[in-house]
């Protein structure tokens, strides 16, 4: 891997902080002074900062299909945290990467590596989330396309400044759509349909960028694959 993503999977450091712990002339791989952020080291290079060897934390990354009544948060409430559904070791010092509501089904992602929910979650990442909406009222034929541009063009939600960004409607029935965000404010699906006079009455999320829920039981979960972890790998080998 990377020398600079070596040293922040060993260490709280960014990756932008890791490029000037190295032009400060602090690290040594195998005893030489390295500046290289690009070079290329492995576990097995004794790699030092002001002589103290760093060794990479190895993070633990998840997926889950959360059931009804139950709460993304690390502490209980009404209903309990999803992480009780994660039967892994210490479940409770992992956190959730995006929130979904006690009503709402579907995929979550679980980790204890902020970089990396950080790419998840923050609004500059523009990482795209896909739910399955059952909805009050039916989308006849003829109002369709009018409320796919709607979407496309952005709605106004009470209380914001500004415009959702654009989002793709499809029409699966004509009381079942999947939408596609790339934000996430806070109730955002359920605040653009009641935007356009409708109400959910049903959410599901099925995709966040390119990791999708698939065939995942209700309440069961998941190790991610290499491949998925490497979606929102905060220091990727470009
Ligand atoms: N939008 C909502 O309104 N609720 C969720 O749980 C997720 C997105």
């Amino acid at each position: 891997m990377r020398l600079d993503k070596f040293i922040c999977k060993s260490t709280e450091l960014t990756r932008n902080e890791a490029k000037k712990l190295l032009k400060s002339g602090d690290v040594r791989v195998n005893g030489e002074v390295a500046k290289n952020a690009a070079m290329q080291v492995h576990e097995n290079n004794t790699i030092t900062v002001d002589g103290q060897a760093l060794t990479p934390r190895t993070s633990r990354y998840f997926m889950l299909h959360k059931m009804v009544d139950s709460i993304c948060s690390n502490v209980d409430e009404v209903y309990p945290s999803v992480l009780h559904f994660l039967d892994v070791d210490k479940a409770f010092d992992l956190h959730i990467a995006g929130r979904l509501d006690a009503d709402t089904t579907g995929l979550v992602l679980i980790t204890d590596d902020g970089r990396w929910s950080h790419n998840v979650i923050s609004p500059k990442k523009d990482c795209s989330k896909t739910y399955r909406v059952w909805l009050r009222n039916a989308i006849n034929d003829d109002k369709a396309d009018e409320l796919i541009a709607q979407f496309k063009q952005g709605l106004q939600l009470q209380g914001e400044s500004s415009l959702t960004r654009p989002a793709i409607l499809e029409k699966v029935t004509d009381d079942q759509v999947l939408l596609t965000i790339t934000e996430g404010k806070y109730h955002q699906v359920k605040r653009m349909f009641a935007a356009v006079g409708n109400k959910v009455v049903g959410l599901h999320r099925e995709q966040i960028g390119g990791i999708e829920l698939g065939d995942l039981a209700p309440g069961q979960w998941r190790s991610l694959t290499e491949q998925e972890v490497a979606l929102f790998d905060p220091t990727p080998n470009k």
